[in-house]
């Protein structure tokens, strides 16, 4: 474990995602004692507040059976300082309180410091604190690294422009551009799971598999986060990031190594294969109330324009044009308010031309990033007893029942641990960034320019009529027996 000293700032530090997600993730870390020793936190924002509010804000989403003693020991080293975003002597007093603490530490000399920038701003001040901090903090003699986060632009043009302002100030090496799919534990398992089997590596290809579906479903709406959402979509808000992301992990060739620019290499060049989406190849929807009314619309917000074509629901079969895929349809598909809550990596392996048992349904392998982690291989058996008749069933690997006492991590306290270790492999490159709104962009543009009317799928659904059709007509997906059921979902 790295055990430089070490300084984090949060910026952004009173809003939602510094509470929900990035104090609790330094918490973890903490107690579990992976923050090097001599760590000091601050939070930087504008709001006016004395440290026992701020400290009531830490810890407003720890976990309730979190130790108290922890707790405290933990607040001690978090500190606040107050400033505006763009004001020169704000940021002065916050490195003026950042020296004083590493010289209280008598680390304040020492090379090896590192100083963590964690933005977690909205993308309106994202430049103007990047410059402040390079003006009036960045410290020129120990390790700096940068923290930030999406909406890193709204299509290619924009996100271009930003990483050129991001790129003015810190150096490709000090970026860390989180998406935190990439620290979930089945999504970081991909890697391992294709290239540490032989039987999996040995028919991940065009050969053996017939279609790949990459599926996100959240049983909500956009309750309270409709204002933002209607500027970005679903497109925008998980697909264009958190789903294709994984795509590249699943399509990818070996990596010359584990490390991180390796792993990166390999993940843009399958990008760079991808062609741009096509408004023909997808299918969007936008949720509307249920019909006995318990349920709102989308557009029931206050804060969703009446007349919004935002899509909340989209699916699209996309093609990788490599020698390992070609041929083989990728379905990404993504929707709020929808029946239930899962993100998964489903692929389907082509027919079995077997001369003994005719119309086999087909083997899937599905990798279950959430709610439950889970690998399970659809796999055909006879059915078991005097039977001589075929079941599908399943080899399963469900993290619950086989790991009892592991406590699966928060992707952000992974994520952290990655920084504070300085390893990007999880982390987006900004080619990588370049070439996943290069695929996304000409859809987004002529999705707004033609006011593209999605069609609408009641709250709770499975999706827009079609959905289903689209994945077996487009993908050639062919669905097992309705019958069947894995069996940890029974
Ligand atoms: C975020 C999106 O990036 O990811 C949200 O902005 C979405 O709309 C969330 O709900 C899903 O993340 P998770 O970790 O809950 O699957």
């Amino acid at each position: 474990q790295n055990d430089e000293p070490t300084t984090i700032v949060v910026f952004g530090a009173s809003g939602d995602l510094a509470k929900k997600k990035t104090f609790p993730a330094l918490f973890h870390l903490y107690q579990n004692g992976l923050l090097p020793k001599r760590t000091k936190i601050f939070g930087y924002a504008r709001t006016q507040m004395d440290h026992a509010e701020f400290h009531k804000r830490v810890v407003s989403h720890f976990k309730s059976d979190a130790d108290k003693e922890k707790v405290s020991e933990f607040l001690a080293i978090c500190k606040y300082v107050s400033g505006k975003y763009d004001v020169d002597d704000d940021f002065e007093r916050l490195r003026a309180e950042i020296d004083a603490a590493e010289a209280d530490e008598n680390v304040n000399t020492l090379p090896d410091r590192v100083h963590v920038y964690y933005m977690a701003l909205p993308p309106s001040v994202f430049v103007s604190v990047a410059t402040h901090i390079k003006k009036n903090v960045y410290d020129e003699s120990c390790v700096n690294r940068i923290i930030i986060e999406k909406p890193f632009g709204h299509d290619s043009e924009s996100s271009k422009q930003l990483s050129q302002d991001i790129g003015a100030l810190f150096e490709e090496k000090e970026v860390f551009r989180i998406d935190h799919y990439l620290g979930k534990e089945m999504v970081k398992n991909i890697m391992t799971l294709r290239f540490a089997n032989v039987f999996y590596e040995a028919v991940w290809n065009r050969h053996y598999v017939s279609n790949i579906q990459i599926t996100f479903k959240e049983p909500f709406g956009t309750e309270g986060r409709g204002g933002y959402f209607d500027e970005f979509g679903i497109i925008r808000d998980v697909m264009q990031n958190h789903l294709l992301q994984v795509l590249s992990i699943v399509a990818m060739n070996q990596p010359k190594t584990l490390d991180a620019e390796d792993i990166r290499d390999r993940k843009t060049e399958v990008l760079r294969r991808i062609l741009p989406i096509q408004l023909e190849d997808t299918l969007l929807g936008q949720y509307v109330g249920t019909h006995d009314g318990s349920k709102p619309g989308y557009k029931d917000d206050d804060t969703v324009p009446k007349d919004s074509n935002t899509p909340t629901f989209a699916q699209c079969v996309m093609h990788v044009d490599n020698d390992r895929w070609r041929g083989v349809p990728w379905v990404i598909k993504a929707g709020k308010a929808l029946d239930e809550a899962k993100m998964l990596i489903r692929i389907q392996f082509k027919d079995m031309p077997s001369a003994l048992f005719p119309n086999l349904a087909r083997n899937e392998l599905v990798i279950q990033v959430s709610p439950k982690e889970a690998v399970y291989l659809k796999t055909i058996v006879k059915k078991p007893g005097l039977s001589t008749r075929l079941a599908m069933s399943e080899l399963d690997l469900t993290y619950s029942k086989r790991y009892h006492d592991i406590k699966i991590p928060d992707a952000y306290a992974t994520l952290i641990l990655d920084v504070l270790n300085g390893d990007h492999s999880n982390f987006v490159r900004s080619d990588e960034l370049e070439e996943a709104w290069r695929i996304f962009t000409p859809l987004l543009h002529k999705i707004e320019d033609e006011s593209v009317v999605p069609f609408p799928y009641e709250y709770g659904s499975r999706g827009p009529k079609g959905v289903d059709e689209f994945t077996s007509e487009r993908a050639n997906y062919k669905r097992t027996n309705l019958e069947y059921r894995w069996e940890t979902d029974m």
